[in-house]
């Protein structure tokens, strides 16, 4: 049997198309999949449900999984680490650390951790989560997929009113300022957290190939487009951002396209995104992808310097320590 695929966020609007898309094409692989909320009372988990009853015979299970708590996703890499130890399900072959937060309304809210929501979710809780396993892939090795954005590397992104940047005062990231424009401030967050995740992935790899144990996992920082039908333009936005999208860009994509290639659909990304995950694309490869396409990541995301300091950091933020992760690394 094929190894195990684990999808955070697995309810979004990528996820949902990549989970039919694993569970139709490569049914000898064991999906993991969680969400922050498991309810019946949560529309998009209902999805996820109908997409998994539509393949009876396919290995899926559900998870919930909170990333605004650091103690539940250890908790949770705790139980899975044992599941895959006793062989109640095969050993990991892929993370996709696709969930993601934003708010473009408010201010900086801090989780019962005290770091920024947005920091957490999207790069904090995955850190966690992802040097956890590590010892948990199959013995020949695997793939992490960490999901950048062109909202990482400055002047892309059409919502962009302050560039990403990583602070000297490195505990911006956790506590950020506030801004008088809260749009602005909550993209900014979101471009952040981008940055940092996308700078540490080239941290990580070079920790990966020195440890002759774990080498032969690779990690990609992935930018999958602006995905005009993302349910991200509905949440923690303005009214005006979500009626544009769905009511102006969305119909007109097939002529937005012309402008900008990268914009397109969750369910065309899904497929690139399994595809990487599953090493189909460039396979060994590590670094950054756009879209399918091996490229350069943003300056200040590949400055050895600061990725280092993000890289200790990240650790320290995550409560990852040489006791509680198999690479061998920089830790304090
Ligand atoms: N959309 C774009 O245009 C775009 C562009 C570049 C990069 N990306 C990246 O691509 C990935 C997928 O994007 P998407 O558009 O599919 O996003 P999405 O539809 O907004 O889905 C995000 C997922 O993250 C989950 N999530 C949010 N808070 C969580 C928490 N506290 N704990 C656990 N899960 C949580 C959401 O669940 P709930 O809804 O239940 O909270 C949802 O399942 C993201 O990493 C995103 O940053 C997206």
């Amino acid at each position: 049997m094929a190894g195990s695929i684990l999808i955070t966020g697995a309810n979004g609007t990528l996820a949902i198309p990549a989970v039919e898309y694993l569970l139709k094409n490569y049914p000898d692989h064991t999906a993991l999949l969680t969400v922050r909320d498991l309810s019946d009372a949560d529309p998009n988990t209902n999805k996820l449900r109908e997409v998994i009853s539509r393949y009876p015979g396919a290995r899926a299970f559900t998870y919930q999984l909170d990333l605004t708590s650091l103690s539940d996703t250890h908790q949770f890499a705790n139980t899975l680490s044992k599941y895959i130890q006793t062989n109640q399900i095969p050993p990991l072959k892929s993370i996709l650390c696709n969930a993601c937060y934003w708010d473009l309304v408010a201010d900086s809210e801090l989780t019962e951790d005290g770091y920024d929501k947005t920091f957490q979710i999207n790069h904090i809780s995955h850190v966690a989560l992802v040097l956890k396993l590590l010892d948990r892939f199959a013995s020949d090795g695997g793939r992490i997929v960490l999901f950048s954005s062109e909202a990482h590397s400055p002047g892309r992104a059409i919502l962009e009113k302050i560039p990403p940047a990583i602070p000297d005062d490195i505990d911006l990231l956790i506590k950020p300022a506030v801004y008088a424009d809260k749009a602005a401030g909550g993209f900014h967050r979101y471009g952040n957290s981008k940055l940092v995740i996308t700078s540490w992935t080239h941290a990580f790899n070079r920790y990966l190939e020195k440890d002759p144990g774990l080498q032969n996992i690779t990690a990609v920082a992935y930018n999958p487009g602006g995905l005009v039908d993302s349910r991200i333009f509905d949440k923690n936005t303005s009214l005006t951002l979500s009626l544009l999208m769905r009511y102006i860009i969305q119909p007109l994509l097939p002529l937005m396209r012309y402008a900008n290639p990268q914009m397109r659909l969750g369910a065309e990304s899904a497929v690139d995104a399994i595809e990487l995950a599953l090493d189909h694309i460039y396979p060994g490869e590590r670094g950054y992808f756009e879209l399918l396409q091996k490229d350069e990541s943003s300056p200040e995301s590949r400055d050895e310097v600061k990725q280092e300091r993000l890289w200790v950091k990240s650790a320290e933020w995550a409560n990852i320590t040489k006791e509680n992760t198999a690479l061998r690394a920089d830790f304090k």
